[in-house]
Order: structure tokens, then C-alpha cells, then sequence
């Protein structure tokens, strides 16, 4: 019944804004963004039978963190997309605060969905469970009900399973928050995705010599690439420093080696994911080929949210493209997916000093600059970006405070590849070394304006936009 009256009032939610979001002019041309509402974490994302489906976090009722609901894309390529029917309802007890986040595996040749049902109670407290859902034949999913509830030790906080296949078992990373109020990870093992045996912690905060780190690590990954095997998580609590961790929250990794038998990990220190002003709750799954690609949310989940202009026109956040990761002896290498190139028109170069560059459109454009000496560019009247030699800086007005805020990079420049679209800009620095993801809202037909004598060769192309169907 509950799920009856939820889905009667995402219709009417969809009805009725779906007309006034497709005429925000910042709404994106080619990333995925809901049709109205707030969307956050990827989910689900996973590779099957010639198609990638991705889910995300969605309340379809509000701009605002509510009770979130599944949504459901799928595409043959990672340009086009297609949307599905929604996957999960929250109608259910055990899930009456939230479809919270989680991922997919393949069972019995089914996509099975496992995620965290959240719960709520009016003194504020909450609990969590980790529930099933199994696709059918008609394309939606059928709820199996939960498979574990709060393991001993812990908070309400404990959420975002993500599960893999090793060995011919099943391996589960979950965030959790202990009775301390730490932040961790717990590994946990599984012969039919249904009992699940905790097997402990294998990272968190005061583990594995990181010192404090955070009261709540959310969104773990863990998987093997090249001899690492790598451990995404979003940590929160962790202190600004002057040039690093200065977004509210973080999305970071580790990279060690995980071992099955005894459950343990051994990693060295955490680096964040990206430089930029938004992305958190980053996902990944193996493509066709075995490449690992990975979504993020262009999006902190923050006071500040609530400022994009987006919300006028009822809805807000995107994901951020569609990346590949590699692995250059220790580094974390990200890059747009390849498949992205399919988007690309009308090339044109230039080459000469930054000043004297024409004045190139990037409301939905891909720009590769090879450059060696200081220069800044800026972009749209709204962000700025420096190369001062030794670090690049990115800065805009925040939108609720109205001050300036900033973002560093540090390191040797070559190159940086941008791409570019109504609400967003992602920057590649160095083939991948580094990315730094911001959401942005600049006036009609923006530009990038160069400036300084430095020695440019720039590669630009509009990009299209496919139809979200
Ligand atoms: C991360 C997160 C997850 C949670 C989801 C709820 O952004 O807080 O930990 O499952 O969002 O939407």
C-alpha cells in the first residue's frame, strides 16, 4: 500500500516538474542528472549482459536529503542512456528512512541489488539494515527483505555495502561508525549473499597507523587493480588543511593488500580523490573489457547544497562522467572514459601565448591544453583557475556565503583536459594524475578566457548531447 501511495506521488512529483527542470539553462547536456528532485551516490553500478546499469540515490519528492528512492539507467556505451523502471521504493519497515546506498552483483545470472534500509526513531536515534532485491523479468526488482541487521559494536552508522566475488565467496565492505565514534570498515563473507559473517575491521580511523580519521567512513570500494588492491571510502570528520581536505567531506583511497585469509589489510597513507569543490560517494565496477570504471556524485552533502540555482527550477546534482582508473607505479590514475570521445564535434587547435587565445565557447565543449609555463584561465565569469608554476589554484564565490573559497593542486603541470558542461567542470591535470570536480553555474554562453604570456597549444571540441530516454 505505502509503496502504491509513494509511487502515485513520484508521478505527480514527476508530472509537475519534469517540464520546468528541462528548462533550467543549467541543465546538463550529457551527464546524468535526475529528472526532478535531489540525486546523490551512484549505486549499482555494474556490467551485464551488454548493458552498464547504474542506479542512484533519489528523492524524486524535493531538493533536499529525504527518504531516497532507487533510480535506474541503463546504456549500451556510457553516453547514451536510457531510464529504467524505478528500482526501489522505500514502503517497507525496514527501510522506512531510506534505500540507502549500496551496490550489484550478478547471482543466478540476476542483478541483485544489496543495499542499507535506514531507519530512523523520534529520539533520533537509528538503525540500519542490509537488505536484498532481486531483478525480474519485467526489469524491476523484488525486495528479499534484509540479510543483516546492526553487528554488535556499533552505531546506528553502518551502511553502504558493497559486494564482489572472490574465490567463489562473497566478500561485503560496509562504513561503519563503532561506539566510539570512529569511523571504520567491516569485511564480511558470504557462501549465498544471504548469512553474512562479519570477519572485522580492516581499516578506519586509529587502524592500520592513520591516527584519528574521522567519525563515520561512508561508501566503501574495495578491488584489485594492477598488485593493489585499493580502498575508496568517504570519510567524514576529518580537519581542513591549507591545501588539502578543504571540502566538507572527503572521498579518498588506500592502496595495500588485502589479506582473505585473515582478514587484514595493509595500506599506506590515504590521498583524496580529487582536488575539486564537489565529489563524494565515487562507485566502480569492471567494464566489458576489465577496465575499472567509476561514477562519482558532483556533489558534498553540505549546507552549501542547497544554494545552486538548480533548485528554482526543482532539482539538483549530477553524477559526475563516467571515468576509467589505472594504476602508474603508486598513483591512482583517472581519466575519462574513452567511450566520451563519442561525444565529440567541430574540433579546432590553436597554439600561441595565452593572452592572444580566442575566446572559446564551453557550455558544452572538451578542451585539451598542453602548457608548460604560468598562466590562469577563466572560465564562464565564475571559476578561476591559476598555474603559478608550483601549484594550480581553483576558486570561485561560494554561493551561500558569497566569499571566495579555494582549491589547490601541487605539482608539475603539462597538461590539463576539461571537460566542460552547463553545470560542471572536471579537470584532468597531467593525463589523469589528479582531477578536480566542481559543479558550477555561470551565465549564458560561457567562455574560456586565458591570460599570461605562456605558450599554449589548445585542442577544443563541442559536445553533444545525447538524449536521456
Ligand atoms: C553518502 C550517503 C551514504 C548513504 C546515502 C544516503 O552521500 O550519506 O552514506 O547511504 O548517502 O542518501
Amino acid at each position: 500500500m505505502l509503496e502504491a501511495s509513494l509511487l502515485k506521488h513520484l508521478t505527480l512529483a514527476v508530472m509537475r516538474g519534469q517540464c520546468r527542470a528541462s528548462q533550467d539553462p543549467h541543465r546538463p547536456g550529457w551527464h546524468l542528472a535526475p529528472c526532478v528532485g535531489l540525486l546523490n551516490d551512484p549505486n549499482g553500478f555494474i556490467y551485464h549482459a551488454g548493458y552498464y546499469h547504474l542506479f542512484y540515490q533519489w528523492n524524486p519528492l524535493d531538493c533536499r536529503h529525504g527518504s531516497k528512492f532507487w533510480g535506474h539507467w541503463c546504456s549500451t556505451d556510457l553516453v547514451h542512456w536510457e531510464h529504467q523502471p524505478v528500482a526501489l521504493v522505500p514502503s517497507e519497515a525496514y527501510e522506512s528512512h531510506g534505500c540507502y546506498s549500496g551496490s550489484a552483483v550478478i547471482a543466478d545470472d540476476l542483478i541483485t541489488l544489496i543495499y542499507t534500509g535506514n531507519v530512523k526513531y523520534p529520539d533520533g536515534s537509528r538503525t540500519a539494515f542490509q537488505c536484498l532485491a532481486q531483478e525480474n523479468p519485467r526489469g524491476e526488482f523484488d525486495k528479499l527483505g534484509p540479510v543483516l541487521s546492526l553487528p554488535t559494536g556499533y552505531t546506528g552508522h553502518v551502511r553502504d555495502p558493497k559486494v564482489w566475488q572472490h574465490h567463489g565467496q562473497w566478500y561485503m565492505v560496509l562504513g561503519a561508525q563503532d561506539l566510539q565514534l570512529q569511523g571504520k570498515v567491516l569485511l564480511l563473507r558470504s557462501d549465498n549473499l544471504r548469512e553474512w559473517h562479519n570477519l572485522g575491521e580492516i581499516a578506519g580511523s586509529h587502524l592500520g597507523g592513520l591516527g584519528p580519521f574521522g567519525y563515520m567512513w561512508e561508501c566503501p570500494d574495495l578491488f584489485r587493480l594492477a598488485e593493489q588492491d585499493v580502498l575508496i571510502f568517504c570519510p567524514q570528520g576529518i580537519a581542513a588543511e591549507s591545501e588539502r581536505y578543504r571540502n566538507t567531506f572527503q572521498a579518498g583511497y588506500l592502496l595495500g593488500q588485502l589479506d582473505y585469509a585473515n582478514a587484514s589489510y595493509s595500506h599506506q597513507d590515504f590521498h583524496e580523490l580529487d582536488a575539486g569543490f564537489e565529489f563524494y560517494a565515487p562507485q566502480t565496477t569492471v567494464a566489458a573489457d576489465g577496465r575499472r570504471l567509476l561514477f562519482g556524485w558532483m556533489g558534498i552533502p553540505d549546507d552549501d547544497e542547497f544554494y545552486q540555482p538548480t533548485v528554482a527550477y526543482g532539482w539538483i546534482h549530477t553524477m559526475t562522467c563516467p571515468r576509467e582508473l589505472s594504476m602508474q607505479g603508486n598513483q591512482l590514475i583517472q581519466q575519462p572514459a574513452r567511450e566520451l570521445t563519442a561525444l565529440r564535434r567541430e574540433y579546432r587547435q590553436w597554439q600561441g601565448p595565452a593572452q592572444e587565445a580566442p575566446y572559446l565557447p564551453i557550455n558544452s565543449a572538451e578542451m585539451i591544453i598542453d602548457v608548460n609555463a604560468p598562466f590562469s584561465l577563466e572560465l564562464g565569469h565564475t571559476l578561476h583557475l591559476a598555474w603559478d608554476g608550483e601549484r594550480i589554484t581553483l576558486s570561485r564565490n561560494n554561493l551561500r556565503t558569497g566569499l571566495r573559497e579555494f582549491r589547490y593542486w601541487r605539482g608539475q603541470l603539462h597538461q590539463l583536459q576539461l571537460l566542460c558542461d552547463r553545470c560542471s567542470i572536471e579537470i584532468f591535470i597531467n593525463q589523469g594524475e589528479a582531477v578536480m570536480t566542481s559543479s558550477y553555474f555561470p551565465p549564458d554562453l560561457p567562455r574560456a578566457i586565458f591570460s599570461g604570456s605562456a605558450e599554449l597549444h589548445l585542442q577544443h571540441w563541442l559536445l553533444s548531447s545525447p538524449m536521456l530516454e
